[in-house]
């Protein structure tokens, strides 16, 4: 659905995207990370065919961004990181203003106003005025807006930024159902935490570069030589079960604090019950066990510093 080939953006002397590489197929949700000035929003630019690459081209839905930029338009929503201003507006005629841009005739417009108010949660809201909302509001107001005609592509930029828990809580949930919609979803964040429950694949980039792109998990899975079990055990059974694990032959590594206990487990298959089976044959009693969840904090620090690429 997205595909980019060799993008170069040079400012003046400075590069602010160098050769970047990346294909998001079908129903991916990519998470696209990386510090402030990383070039993130230049490289959603040039898909959103607000910028023109120094070199290279991309594609959306097979649309080159260069060459067909009324047809990218037209499959793709895009969510800037700043929202406009837009006094004496009321978020109907928002919504009605960018829809009569998309050339919806006027009583489909109405009918499909209320379903990306429904969608973004903000119905009850229809006749207030746009810049009486709260933050989090004029957020969903505008992925209204980027959802009026229906984009198969969405490119959000930083969607979340600036915005408090629950309105962090509400736009996950609400991007969830757009995934659940089939919508290949292309979202940057500089806050890592709030991508990792949402995408399944990822790109890091830092200075322009991409430093890596894929799956989620593989890319955890390779940082940490494999998936981590957390157990714990009940009081007594802690050096046994150490010990068992140590000597199964099948955990890559065994660290034990205290009654917790961190495996290792390389290879596929269902972590959990392998561990928990060795335990249980052996006679010890488990507290709780779990497989440790993705840490893209971690996994951005292991890349970055160049350790995996
Ligand atoms: N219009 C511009 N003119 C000159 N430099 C720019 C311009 N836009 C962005 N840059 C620079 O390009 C780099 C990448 O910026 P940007 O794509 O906005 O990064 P991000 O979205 O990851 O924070 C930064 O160093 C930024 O200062
Ligand atoms: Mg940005």
């Amino acid at each position: 659905m997205i595909e980019i080939q060799g993008v170069t953006k040079i400012y003046k002397e400075l590069t602010a995207v160098k050769d970047l590489n990346l294909t998001i197929n079908k129903g991916d949700i990519f998470g696209f990370i990386g510090p402030n000035g990383a070039g993130k929003t230049t490289t959603i630019k040039i898909l959103a065919t607000l910028l023109k690459p120094t070199q290279g081209y991309a594609r959306v839905c097979g649309y080159n961004v260069l060459t067909q930029a009324d047809d990218v338009k037209r499959v793709m929503g895009y969510m800037p990181d700043s929202f406009g201003v837009y006094d004496d507006m009321r978020v109907w005629e928002y919504l009605d203003f960018f829809g009569a841009a998309y050339k919806i005739e006027k009583v489909r417009r109405h009918k499909i106003i209320d379903e990306v108010l429904a969608l973004t949660d903000l119905s009850h809201k229809k006749n207030d005025m746009v810049d009486a909302l709260s933050r989090g509001m004029k957020q969903r107001l505008c992925l209204a807006k980027t959802l009026i005609h229906d984009p198969q592509v969405l490119l959000l930029d930083e969607p979340a930024s600036g915005l408090d828990p629950r309105a962090r809580i509400e736009l996950r949930e609400l991007l969830k159902e757009l995934r659940n919609m089939g919508k290949t979803i292309l979202i940057s964040s500089h806050i890592l935490t709030e991508l990792a429950d949402f995408c399944n694949t990822i790109g890091i980039i830092e200075q322009g570069t991409l430093l890596y792109s894929g799956d989620i998990t593989a890319i955890t899975d390779r940082i940490r030589g494999g998936k981590v079990v957390e157990v714990r055990v009940r009081e007594g059974f802690e050096q046994k079960a150490e010990e068992v694990l140590l000597n199964s032959g099948k955990c890559a590594s065994v660290e034990r604090d205290g009654l917790d206990i961190r495996v290792t487990v390389a290879g596929e298959g269902p972590t959990t019950d392998l561990v928990s089976d060795l335990l249980f044959e052996a006679g010890i009693k488990i507290s709780s066990i779990k497989e440790q969840e993705i840490d893209l904090e971690d996994v951005f620090l292991q890349v970055t510093k160049g350790i995996v690429q």
